[in-house]
Protein backbone atom coordinates (compact mmCIF):
# COMPACT_ATOMS: atom_id res chain seq x y z
CA UNK A 1 0.00 0.00 0.00
CA UNK A 2 1.07 3.46 -0.98
CA UNK A 3 2.26 6.04 2.27
CA UNK A 4 0.04 8.65 2.34
CA UNK A 5 1.38 10.96 5.39
CA UNK A 6 1.39 14.32 3.61
CA UNK A 7 5.13 13.97 3.29
CA UNK A 8 6.03 13.38 -0.55
CA UNK A 9 8.12 10.13 -1.27
CA UNK A 10 11.46 11.99 -2.67
CA UNK A 11 11.31 13.84 0.80
CA UNK A 12 10.84 10.50 2.94
CA UNK A 13 13.63 9.16 1.11
CA UNK A 14 16.10 12.02 1.94
CA UNK A 15 14.48 11.91 5.66
CA UNK A 16 15.47 7.90 5.70
CA UNK A 17 19.26 8.57 4.55
CA UNK A 18 19.72 11.33 6.91
CA UNK A 19 18.29 9.20 9.67
CA UNK A 20 20.32 6.10 8.82
CA UNK A 21 23.46 8.41 9.39
CA UNK A 22 21.98 8.99 12.90
CA UNK A 23 21.77 5.47 13.40
CA UNK A 24 25.00 4.11 11.89
CA UNK A 25 26.50 6.61 14.54
CA UNK A 26 24.10 6.00 17.42
CA UNK A 27 25.56 1.89 16.70
CA UNK A 28 29.11 3.10 16.39
CA UNK A 29 29.16 4.70 19.49
CA UNK A 30 26.86 2.10 21.32
CA UNK A 31 30.17 -0.69 20.53
CA UNK A 32 32.48 1.76 21.52
CA UNK A 33 30.54 2.83 24.71
CA UNK A 34 30.60 -1.31 25.45
CA UNK A 35 33.66 -1.44 24.62
CA UNK A 36 34.69 1.12 27.02
CA UNK A 37 32.58 -0.68 29.88
CA UNK A 38 34.80 -4.00 28.93
CA UNK A 39 37.77 -2.56 28.92
CA UNK A 40 38.52 -0.04 30.83
CA UNK A 41 41.25 0.26 33.87
CA UNK A 42 42.57 2.32 36.60
CA UNK A 43 41.72 4.05 39.89
CA UNK A 44 37.87 5.38 37.64
CA UNK A 45 37.39 1.78 36.87
CA UNK A 46 33.96 1.56 39.07
CA UNK A 47 32.78 4.95 37.76
CA UNK A 48 33.07 4.22 34.77
CA UNK A 49 33.02 1.07 34.45
CA UNK A 50 29.02 1.91 35.57
CA UNK A 51 28.61 5.14 33.72
CA UNK A 52 29.32 3.74 30.52
CA UNK A 53 27.02 0.70 31.46
CA UNK A 54 24.37 3.43 31.25
CA UNK A 55 25.29 4.86 28.50
CA UNK A 56 25.20 1.91 26.08
CA UNK A 57 22.08 0.88 27.63
CA UNK A 58 20.36 4.16 26.32
CA UNK A 59 21.82 3.75 23.25
CA UNK A 60 21.15 1.01 22.72
CA UNK A 61 17.18 1.73 23.00
CA UNK A 62 17.68 4.56 20.85
CA UNK A 63 19.05 2.53 17.62
CA UNK A 64 15.73 1.16 17.40
CA UNK A 65 14.21 4.14 17.89
CA UNK A 66 15.54 6.05 14.99
CA UNK A 67 15.40 2.54 12.34
CA UNK A 68 11.76 2.24 13.61
CA UNK A 69 11.09 6.11 12.38
CA UNK A 70 13.07 4.84 9.02
CA UNK A 71 10.67 1.86 8.54
CA UNK A 72 7.47 4.51 9.33
CA UNK A 73 8.69 6.31 6.46
CA UNK A 74 8.53 3.64 4.08
CA UNK A 75 12.24 2.49 3.64
CA UNK A 76 14.69 -0.12 4.99
CA UNK A 77 16.50 0.50 8.07
CA UNK A 78 20.38 -0.10 7.84
CA UNK A 79 21.35 -3.44 9.46
CA UNK A 80 24.86 -4.77 8.96
CA UNK A 81 28.49 -3.97 10.34
CA UNK A 82 29.02 -3.04 6.28
CA UNK A 83 26.32 -0.18 6.22
CA UNK A 84 26.95 0.77 9.52
CA UNK A 85 30.90 1.51 8.63
CA UNK A 86 29.70 2.91 5.36
CA UNK A 87 27.20 5.54 7.34
CA UNK A 88 28.49 6.51 10.35
CA UNK A 89 31.01 9.27 11.20
CA UNK A 90 32.78 8.29 13.70
CA UNK A 91 35.89 6.12 13.79
CA UNK A 92 36.24 2.96 15.21
CA UNK A 93 39.01 2.26 17.55
CA UNK A 94 42.49 -0.13 17.55
CA UNK A 95 43.58 -1.28 21.15
CA UNK A 96 42.58 -0.07 24.09
CA UNK A 97 42.87 3.54 25.11
CA UNK A 98 43.86 4.85 28.69
CA UNK A 99 40.63 6.29 30.65
CA UNK A 100 41.15 9.48 29.97
CA UNK A 101 41.24 9.22 26.63
CA UNK A 102 38.16 6.82 25.99
CA UNK A 103 36.45 9.92 27.67
CA UNK A 104 37.65 11.97 25.29
CA UNK A 105 36.86 9.43 22.63
CA UNK A 106 33.05 9.49 23.97
CA UNK A 107 32.80 13.08 24.34
CA UNK A 108 33.78 13.57 20.63
CA UNK A 109 31.59 10.53 19.79
CA UNK A 110 28.43 11.84 21.50
CA UNK A 111 29.45 15.66 19.67
CA UNK A 112 29.23 13.83 16.71
CA UNK A 113 26.07 12.52 16.76
CA UNK A 114 24.47 15.83 17.87
CA UNK A 115 26.07 17.36 14.65
CA UNK A 116 24.57 14.33 12.43
CA UNK A 117 21.14 14.57 14.32
CA UNK A 118 21.13 18.38 14.10
CA UNK A 119 21.76 18.12 10.01
CA UNK A 120 18.61 15.57 9.55
CA UNK A 121 16.44 17.91 11.67
CA UNK A 122 17.22 21.06 9.28
CA UNK A 123 16.02 18.95 6.74
CA UNK A 124 12.87 17.33 8.85
CA UNK A 125 12.11 21.02 9.79
CA UNK A 126 11.90 21.83 6.39
CA UNK A 127 9.75 18.95 4.93
CA UNK A 128 7.24 19.61 7.93
CA UNK A 129 8.15 15.94 9.25
CA UNK A 130 7.25 16.81 13.08
CA UNK A 131 7.80 13.18 14.41
CA UNK A 132 11.29 13.46 13.04
CA UNK A 133 11.67 16.57 14.22
CA UNK A 134 10.78 14.90 18.11
CA UNK A 135 12.60 12.38 17.94
CA UNK A 136 15.88 14.39 16.91
CA UNK A 137 15.17 16.95 19.95
CA UNK A 138 15.20 14.14 22.44
CA UNK A 139 18.16 12.57 20.94
CA UNK A 140 20.54 16.24 20.48
CA UNK A 141 19.36 16.66 24.36
CA UNK A 142 20.65 13.27 25.39
CA UNK A 143 23.95 13.44 23.37
CA UNK A 144 24.62 16.84 24.90
CA UNK A 145 24.02 15.93 27.84
CA UNK A 146 26.29 12.94 27.87
CA UNK A 147 29.07 14.72 26.35
CA UNK A 148 28.60 17.36 29.11
CA UNK A 149 28.78 15.00 31.62
CA UNK A 150 32.04 13.30 30.57
CA UNK A 151 33.70 16.78 29.81
CA UNK A 152 33.13 17.34 33.55
CA UNK A 153 35.42 14.22 34.41
CA UNK A 154 38.35 15.72 32.60
CA UNK A 155 38.39 18.98 34.83
FE1 LIG B 1 28.80 -5.50 31.89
Amino acid sequence: MDINIGIDAKNREQLATALSKVQADTYTLYLKTHNFHWNVTGPMFQTLHLMFEQQYNELWLAVDLVAERIRALGFPAPGSYKQFAALSSIKEDDGVPKAEEMIRRLVEGHETVARTARNAFKLANEVNDQPTCDLLTQRMQIHEKTAWMLRSLLE
